[in-house]
């Protein structure tokens, strides 16, 4: 059995600029449908939920690097988090990496989001 972790933090300001000045298209780069409309629906606060979205990617990508030799062969939308009814992340799509397992955690406040994830493979 193989085990991966991966971590990111990120200063939402970050974030909230990208979207602010390239809007859409910044959008439609790194983040889903779902995830977009996830983050939306959280108003005022969306930007720390589009910022743990973005470090939550971040930390797959650092994670799943132990098991491809190529990090370009994916992109930031191949990879999606989405949230259970009790409001718990997962990662609903993670490539075509095949992982037996993938887990991530989210936490945000005002300045940072981060998120930590352990993939088995
Ligand atoms: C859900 C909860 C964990 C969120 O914690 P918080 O400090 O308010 O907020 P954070 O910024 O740290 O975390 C937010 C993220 O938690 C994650 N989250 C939400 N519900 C969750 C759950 N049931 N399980 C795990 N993670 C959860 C989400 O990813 C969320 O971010 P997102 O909406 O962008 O996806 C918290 O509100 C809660 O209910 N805690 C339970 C407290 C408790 O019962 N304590 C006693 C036993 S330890």
């Amino acid at each position: 059995m193989n085990i991966a972790c991966g971590t990111d933090i990120i200063e939402i300001k970050r974030i909230k600029q990208s979207i602010e000045t390239i809007g859409e298209k910044f959008l439609n780069r790194i983040y889903t449908i779902n995830e977009i409309n996830y983050c939306e629906s959280k108003k005022s606060q969306k930007y720390q939920h589009y910022a743990a979205r973005f470090a939550a990617k971040e930390a797959i990508f650092k994670a799943s690097s132990k098991f491809i030799d190529n990090k370009f062969s994916v992109d930031w939308k191949d990879f999606e988090i989405l949230n259970d009814s009790q409001g718990r992340p997962y990662v609903s799509k993670a490539a075509n990496l095949k992982f037996n397992q993938i887990d991530i955690s989210i936490s945000h406040c005002k300045q940072y989001a981060t998120a930590n994830v352990i993939i088995i493979k």
